[in-house]
């Protein structure tokens, strides 16, 4: 595994991370094969997971909790979590960027991950109302306390990006950056050119450039379509333009998808979401690959088919 600077933190994180997230949370996902993933990943060499207070119906951030317990070396990994975002006693998602709300979802991630600090927690999809000076002197002082060490970002959103940008509480941005996603290398180049540490997720695009992506052969795989059909449409069908990514004899289409993530510098670290062990230490593969040229040009040629 190879590591990365993550931006003007001052931390090192591996270049590829795992996401606690979707399926892999989800109470029907047998917990010990999750955790055994995590466990995995930590072997070889992963050091950054990424969660949030509401993902998975508020089941993932717990289950890395437990994942966590049994680690001797927890401190030395950086777990990222999210604020602004929770699920409530009745499951349903919900939001709440005020500064009371966001203090108590850091209070609530402390204990439900057991941790002293959380190492990078994310603002979880904020507008730019959101982030109100209220809100910056509540993450301030969340900080001073020592009960979260860096603050991010967790946005698809251009424009709330580039106002993040301005805001030196901040040292890091989450975005979706894939190879159905070229657009966003503008703000990937303007965000590493104020040193800002920039975490890729869904860097598989979901796995939505896979010739077999609509075959079932497990719960997950329907959950994934459901998810991908009512929130990716249009990478749907940018994903048929990139279904040569199997053909290669050398890597994996995944290998290939976070290679050509990876392959960008200013990327400190690619969070993909799995749960199949296979899937975990073919993607870990990934790191340090290289592209031919021959490749990285047919995979631009299919990007400019992209609306
Ligand atoms: N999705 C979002 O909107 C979002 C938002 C903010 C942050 N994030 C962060 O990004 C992380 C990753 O996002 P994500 O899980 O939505 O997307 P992703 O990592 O791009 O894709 C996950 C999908 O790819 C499949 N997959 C993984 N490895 C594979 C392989 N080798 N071959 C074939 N299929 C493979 C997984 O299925 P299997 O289980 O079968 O491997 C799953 O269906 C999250 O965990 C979270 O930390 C995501």
């Amino acid at each position: 595994m190879l590591y990365r600077s993550l931006g003007n933190t001052g931390l090192r994180v591996s270049e590829i991370g795992f996401g606690c997230a979707s399926y892999w949370g989800k109470k029907v996902f047998d917990e010990a094969a999750a955790i055994r993933l995590v466990h995995a990943a930590v072997d070889h060499g992963v050091t950054l997971f990424d969660t949030g207070a509401s993902y998975s119906g508020g089941n993932a951030e717990p289950r890395l909790g437990k994942a966590l317990s049994g680690l001797k070396n927890k401190h030395d990994l950086v777990i990222s979590t999210k604020a602004g975002s929770y699920t409530d006693e009745r499951g349903r998602r919900r939001e709440d960027f005020t500064p009371a709300g966001v203090r108590r979802t850091v209070e609530a991630s402390l204990a439900r991950l057991g941790m002293d600090a959380i190492p990078l927690l994310h603002l979880h999809g904020p507008e730019i109302a959101d982030l109100t000076e209220d809100l910056l002197d509540t993450l301030t002082r969340l900080k001073k306390e020592g009960k979260v060490l860096h603050l991010s970002a967790n946005s698809f959103d251009v424009n709330v990006i580039e106002h993040v940008m301005t805001l030196p509480l901040f040292g890091v941005v989450m975005i979706d950056y894939n190879v159905l996603r070229p657009e966003r290398e503008p703000i990937i180049a303007k965000l590493a050119a104020r040193h800002l540490g920039i975490l890729a997720g869904m860097p598989l695009a979901g796995g939505l450039y896979r010739k077999n992506r609509f075959r079932i052969r497990g719960v997950q795989d329907l959950w994934y379509i459901a998810r991908a059909w009512k929130n990716h449409r249009s990478d749907i069908a940018r994903g048929r333009s990139l279904r040569f990514l199997e053909d290669e004899q050398r890597l994996t289409g995944a290998e290939i998808a976070l290679a050509w993530v990876l392959r960008k510098p200013e990327v400190s670290c690619a969070v993909f979401g799995t749960t199949r062990m296979s899937h975990l230490l073919g993607n870990l593969r990934a790191s340090g690959a290289t592209l031919g040229d021959e490749l990285l040009q047919k995979i631009s040629r299919a990007q400019l088919s992209f609306a």
